[in-house]
Protein backbone atom coordinates (compact mmCIF):
# COMPACT_ATOMS: atom_id res chain seq x y z
CA UNK A 1 0.00 0.00 0.00
CA UNK A 2 1.55 3.40 -1.04
CA UNK A 3 1.83 5.84 1.54
CA UNK A 4 -0.84 8.55 0.59
CA UNK A 5 -3.29 5.38 0.34
CA UNK A 6 -2.03 4.27 4.06
CA UNK A 7 -3.14 7.94 5.24
CA UNK A 8 -6.23 7.95 3.31
CA UNK A 9 -7.23 4.74 5.26
CA UNK A 10 -5.86 5.98 8.71
CA UNK A 11 -8.03 9.04 7.83
CA UNK A 12 -11.18 7.14 6.91
CA UNK A 13 -10.97 5.33 10.33
CA UNK A 14 -12.78 7.46 12.68
CA UNK A 15 -15.29 8.16 10.48
CA UNK A 16 -16.22 4.67 10.40
CA UNK A 17 -15.33 4.58 14.56
CA UNK A 18 -17.98 7.85 14.41
CA UNK A 19 -20.22 5.99 12.60
CA UNK A 20 -20.64 3.56 14.81
CA UNK A 21 -20.78 5.14 18.37
CA UNK A 22 -24.73 6.35 18.01
CA UNK A 23 -25.21 2.38 18.27
CA UNK A 24 -23.17 2.03 21.49
CA UNK A 25 -25.43 4.44 23.20
CA UNK A 26 -28.16 2.44 23.11
CA UNK A 27 -26.31 -0.84 24.13
CA UNK A 28 -27.88 -2.64 26.75
CA UNK A 29 -26.44 -5.34 28.96
CA UNK A 30 -27.35 -8.89 29.30
CA UNK A 31 -28.98 -8.79 32.32
CA UNK A 32 -30.77 -5.28 31.72
CA UNK A 33 -31.99 -7.45 28.54
CA UNK A 34 -32.91 -10.40 30.07
CA UNK A 35 -34.74 -8.68 32.86
CA UNK A 36 -36.74 -6.75 30.30
CA UNK A 37 -38.20 -9.52 28.31
CA UNK A 38 -39.26 -10.54 32.29
CA UNK A 39 -41.15 -7.57 32.33
CA UNK A 40 -43.41 -8.23 29.39
CA UNK A 41 -43.26 -11.83 30.64
CA UNK A 42 -44.74 -10.31 34.04
CA UNK A 43 -47.26 -8.18 31.82
CA UNK A 44 -48.62 -11.58 30.44
CA UNK A 45 -48.69 -12.82 33.95
CA UNK A 46 -51.23 -10.56 34.93
CA UNK A 47 -53.62 -10.80 31.49
CA UNK A 48 -53.67 -14.59 32.81
CA UNK A 49 -54.64 -13.64 36.25
CA UNK A 50 -57.34 -11.35 35.05
CA UNK A 51 -58.60 -14.66 32.58
CA UNK A 52 -58.15 -16.68 35.15
CA UNK A 53 -60.66 -14.43 37.79
CA UNK A 54 -62.86 -13.66 34.89
CA UNK A 55 -63.10 -17.79 34.24
CA UNK A 56 -63.85 -18.44 37.73
CA UNK A 57 -66.44 -15.79 37.94
CA UNK A 58 -69.24 -15.95 35.34
CA UNK A 59 -67.08 -12.85 33.26
CA UNK A 60 -66.76 -13.17 29.71
CA UNK A 61 -63.44 -14.57 29.75
CA UNK A 62 -61.95 -12.91 26.29
CA UNK A 63 -60.32 -15.82 25.03
CA UNK A 64 -59.20 -13.86 21.81
CA UNK A 65 -57.07 -11.47 24.39
CA UNK A 66 -56.06 -15.05 25.79
CA UNK A 67 -55.01 -16.64 22.52
CA UNK A 68 -53.15 -13.69 21.95
CA UNK A 69 -51.05 -13.35 25.30
CA UNK A 70 -50.10 -17.23 24.75
CA UNK A 71 -49.07 -16.43 21.43
CA UNK A 72 -47.29 -13.97 22.75
CA UNK A 73 -45.35 -16.30 25.43
CA UNK A 74 -45.08 -18.92 22.00
CA UNK A 75 -42.98 -16.11 20.38
CA UNK A 76 -41.10 -13.70 22.89
CA UNK A 77 -40.72 -16.10 25.60
CA UNK A 78 -40.27 -19.58 24.44
CA UNK A 79 -38.91 -18.53 21.18
CA UNK A 80 -36.37 -15.97 21.83
CA UNK A 81 -36.05 -15.27 25.67
CA UNK A 82 -35.87 -19.07 26.79
CA UNK A 83 -34.12 -20.19 23.86
CA UNK A 84 -31.01 -17.37 24.62
CA UNK A 85 -31.09 -18.59 28.38
CA UNK A 86 -30.72 -22.54 27.09
CA UNK A 87 -27.50 -21.24 24.66
CA UNK A 88 -26.06 -18.76 25.76
CA UNK A 89 -26.69 -18.73 30.21
CA UNK A 90 -27.11 -22.42 30.65
CA UNK A 91 -24.36 -24.66 29.40
CA UNK A 92 -21.66 -21.68 30.99
CA UNK A 93 -23.05 -22.37 34.49
CA UNK A 94 -23.26 -26.54 33.30
CA UNK A 95 -19.54 -26.28 31.97
CA UNK A 96 -18.26 -24.41 35.02
CA UNK A 97 -20.03 -26.89 37.61
CA UNK A 98 -22.26 -23.72 39.01
CA UNK A 99 -25.48 -23.42 40.16
CA UNK A 100 -26.11 -26.84 38.35
CA UNK A 101 -28.45 -27.72 40.24
CA UNK A 102 -30.78 -24.61 39.99
CA UNK A 103 -30.28 -24.56 36.54
CA UNK A 104 -31.44 -28.44 35.90
CA UNK A 105 -34.56 -27.00 37.43
CA UNK A 106 -34.94 -23.93 35.31
CA UNK A 107 -34.30 -25.92 32.12
CA UNK A 108 -37.40 -28.65 33.44
CA UNK A 109 -39.10 -25.14 34.40
CA UNK A 110 -39.28 -23.96 30.76
CA UNK A 111 -39.95 -27.67 29.38
CA UNK A 112 -43.17 -27.45 32.06
CA UNK A 113 -44.24 -24.01 30.56
CA UNK A 114 -44.51 -25.39 26.87
CA UNK A 115 -46.54 -27.88 28.10
CA UNK A 116 -48.93 -25.49 29.84
CA UNK A 117 -48.80 -23.08 27.07
CA UNK A 118 -50.01 -26.37 24.81
CA UNK A 119 -52.93 -26.86 26.89
CA UNK A 120 -53.57 -23.03 27.48
CA UNK A 121 -53.64 -22.77 23.30
CA UNK A 122 -56.16 -25.73 23.18
CA UNK A 123 -58.36 -24.70 26.05
CA UNK A 124 -58.56 -21.05 24.92
CA UNK A 125 -61.60 -21.05 22.31
CA UNK A 126 -64.65 -18.90 22.08
CA UNK A 127 -67.50 -20.09 24.07
CA UNK A 128 -66.18 -22.16 26.23
CA UNK A 129 -68.42 -23.65 29.24
CA UNK A 130 -68.37 -25.97 32.62
CA UNK A 131 -65.07 -28.08 33.43
CA UNK A 132 -63.76 -26.49 30.34
CA UNK A 133 -63.25 -22.79 32.14
CA UNK A 134 -62.08 -24.69 35.32
CA UNK A 135 -59.79 -26.79 33.72
CA UNK A 136 -58.29 -23.38 31.79
CA UNK A 137 -58.02 -21.58 34.71
CA UNK A 138 -56.49 -24.37 36.49
CA UNK A 139 -53.86 -24.22 33.58
CA UNK A 140 -53.49 -20.08 34.31
CA UNK A 141 -52.78 -20.29 37.99
CA UNK A 142 -50.32 -23.42 37.12
CA UNK A 143 -48.76 -21.14 34.92
CA UNK A 144 -48.52 -17.74 36.88
CA UNK A 145 -47.64 -19.65 39.98
CA UNK A 146 -44.54 -21.32 38.13
CA UNK A 147 -42.76 -18.75 36.61
CA UNK A 148 -43.04 -15.48 39.04
CA UNK A 149 -40.53 -17.57 41.17
CA UNK A 150 -38.74 -18.91 38.08
CA UNK A 151 -37.97 -15.37 36.74
CA UNK A 152 -37.11 -14.17 40.35
CA UNK A 153 -34.71 -16.61 41.07
CA UNK A 154 -33.12 -15.89 37.41
CA UNK A 155 -33.25 -12.02 38.13
CA UNK A 156 -31.45 -12.30 41.69
CA UNK A 157 -29.47 -15.47 41.56
CA UNK A 158 -28.61 -16.75 38.06
CA UNK A 159 -28.03 -13.66 36.23
CA UNK A 160 -25.77 -11.50 38.81
CA UNK A 161 -23.81 -14.94 39.20
CA UNK A 162 -23.62 -14.97 35.29
CA UNK A 163 -22.02 -11.14 35.19
CA UNK A 164 -19.11 -12.75 37.40
CA UNK A 165 -19.07 -16.06 35.94
CA UNK A 166 -17.91 -14.22 32.40
CA UNK A 167 -16.02 -11.31 33.38
CA UNK A 168 -16.89 -7.99 32.25
CA UNK A 169 -15.61 -7.78 29.09
CA UNK A 170 -17.33 -11.24 27.49
CA UNK A 171 -20.32 -9.51 29.63
CA UNK A 172 -20.48 -6.88 27.20
CA UNK A 173 -19.99 -8.63 23.53
CA UNK A 174 -22.64 -10.58 24.72
CA UNK A 175 -24.33 -7.91 25.24
CA UNK A 176 -24.21 -6.62 21.42
CA UNK A 177 -24.44 -10.71 20.58
CA UNK A 178 -27.62 -10.80 22.40
CA UNK A 179 -29.22 -7.48 20.37
CA UNK A 180 -28.22 -9.14 17.30
CA UNK A 181 -29.98 -12.23 17.97
CA UNK A 182 -33.07 -10.32 18.65
CA UNK A 183 -32.72 -8.68 15.53
CA UNK A 184 -32.92 -11.96 13.49
CA UNK A 185 -35.20 -14.14 15.36
CA UNK A 186 -37.61 -11.19 15.86
CA UNK A 187 -36.75 -8.54 13.51
CA UNK A 188 -36.01 -4.64 14.47
CA UNK A 189 -37.64 -3.52 17.64
CA UNK A 190 -38.26 -6.98 18.67
CA UNK A 191 -38.87 -5.65 22.48
CA UNK A 192 -40.72 -2.91 21.62
CA UNK A 193 -43.23 -4.48 20.02
CA UNK A 194 -43.72 -7.08 22.41
CA UNK A 195 -44.32 -4.10 25.04
CA UNK A 196 -47.09 -2.69 22.56
CA UNK A 197 -48.49 -6.05 22.07
CA UNK A 198 -48.71 -6.62 25.41
CA UNK A 199 -50.08 -3.36 26.58
CA UNK A 200 -52.97 -3.96 23.75
CA UNK A 201 -53.70 -7.07 25.42
CA UNK A 202 -53.94 -5.31 28.90
CA UNK A 203 -56.18 -2.58 27.36
CA UNK A 204 -58.30 -5.12 26.00
CA UNK A 205 -59.22 -6.33 29.58
CA UNK A 206 -59.50 -3.20 31.15
CA UNK A 207 -55.91 -3.80 33.31
CA UNK A 208 -53.71 -1.56 31.41
CA UNK A 209 -54.11 2.26 33.63
CA UNK A 210 -51.38 1.41 36.25
CA UNK A 211 -53.39 4.11 38.43
CA UNK A 212 -56.18 1.62 39.04
CA UNK A 213 -53.72 -0.33 41.23
CA UNK A 214 -53.15 2.10 43.84
CA UNK A 215 -54.82 2.04 46.90
CA UNK A 216 -57.22 4.58 47.64
FE1 LIG B 1 -35.84 -19.08 32.39
FE1 LIG C 1 -35.90 -15.89 32.04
Amino acid sequence: MKRRDLLAAVAALPVVAAGKKPKAKEEVTPGEDLMREHGVLNRVLLVYDETARRLEGQEDPRTDVLAAAAALIRRFIEGYHEKLEEAQLFPRFEKAGKLVELVSVLRQQHAAGRRVTDEIVKLAVPGIVGTGRIQLAGSLRKFVRMYRPHEAREDTVLFPAFHDLVGQKEYERLGEQFEDEEHKLLGEGGFEKAVAEVAQLEQALGIFDLAKFTPP
